[in-house]
C-alpha cells in the first residue's frame, strides 16, 4: 500500500483536556491526519470521557480534519444522532451495543457521515455478516476497551489478516483500523498484518514533539 494511504489518528483520550483546542491543533499541525474521538458512557465500558458538545467545540475552535468518533457506550441511536449534529466526519459503534445495527448504520449514513462496526478483541468477525457492503469502516479492537495505555493484544493480529482478504477478495472501499496499544514498535507489523488506519493515543500524547513521533511513524511504516 501507498504511505499516503496510510492514515495516523491519534487518540484524544491522551491528550492534555484542558486545552484540548491546541492539542489537536498541534497533532493535526504535526502530521496527523484524523482525531480519533473516544466516548465512553461509564455503562458500556467503565470509564466517562466527552460527548457530542466538545465535537461541536472542536468544530467551532476551527478543526477541520475528520472526527473519527468511537462510540463506547449503549444505547447508540440518540448519541449516534447528537454527533451528526455536531459535524463528526466518521461515527463507529460496537454492534453489540446497539438494539437495530442496520438502523444504527442508516442514521449514521442518511446523516452525511460514515460508517463503521467495531469489535472487541473477543468477538468473531462473523457478526460482520449482511453488514460488510454497507460499511465504509471496520475497527478491529487491540484491547478492551475503556482505557488508553494498554498493552496490544497480538492475537488480534490474526483477525486483521483475516478482514483485509475479505475486504480485498471483494474489492470493498471499507478502511480498516485498528485501535489499543500501537506505537512506534509495533505499527509496522500491524500494517503488514493488512491495516491501513492506525488509532494512537499515549504513544503520541506521552511524547514532547508531536511532529517527530508521527514522522517516525511514517518512516516506520514506509520500510
Ligand atoms: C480504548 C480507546 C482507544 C485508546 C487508545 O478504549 O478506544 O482509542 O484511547 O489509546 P492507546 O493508543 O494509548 O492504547
Ligand atoms: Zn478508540
Amino acid at each position: 500500500m501507498a504511505t499516503k494511504d496510510y492514515i495516523i489518528a491519534p487518540s484524544i483520550l491522551s491528550a492534555d483536556f484542558s486545552r484540548l483546542g491546541e492539542e489537536v491543533n498541534s497533532v493535526i499541525e504535526a502530521g496527523a491526519d484524523w482525531v480519533h474521538f473516544d466516548v465512553m458512557d461509564n455503562h458500556y465500558v467503565p470509564n466517562l470521557t466527552i460527548g457530542p458538545m466538545v465535537c461541536q467545540s472542536l468544530r467551532e475552535y476551527g478543526i477541520t480534519a475528520p472526527i473519527d468518533v468511537h462510540l463506547m457506550v449503549e444505547p447508540v441511536d440518540e448519541l449516534i444522532k447528537s454527533f451528526v449534529k455536531a459535524d463528526a466526519t466518521y461515527i463507529t459503534f460496537h454492534p453489540e451495543a446497539s438494539e437495530d445495527v442496520d438502523r444504527s448504520i442508516s442514521l449514521i449514513k442518511d446523516g452525511g457521515c460514515k460508517a463503521g462496526l467495531v469489535l472487541n478483541p473477543d468477538i468473531s468477525i462473523d457478526v460482520l455478516d449482511g453488514y460488510l457492503d454497507k460499511l465504509d469502516m471496520i475497527l478491529l479492537m487491540s484491547v478492551f476497551p475503556g482505557f488508553g495505555g494498554q498493552e496490544f493484544i497480538d492475537s488480534v493480529l490474526e483477525k486483521v489478516n483475516k478482514i483485509r482478504s475479505i475486504i480485498d477478495d471483494k474489492n470493498l472501499n471499507t478502511r480498516l483500523e485498528i485501535d489499543g496499544g500501537i506505537k512506534l514498535d509495533n505499527i509496522k507489523e500491524v500494517a503488514d498484518a493488512g491495516a491501513d488506519t492506525f488509532v494512537s493515543g499515549s504513544a503520541i500524547f506521552n511524547q514532547p514533539d508531536y511532529f517527530q513521533i508521527i514522522q517516525e511513524m511514517r518512516d516506520s511504516l514506509e520500510t
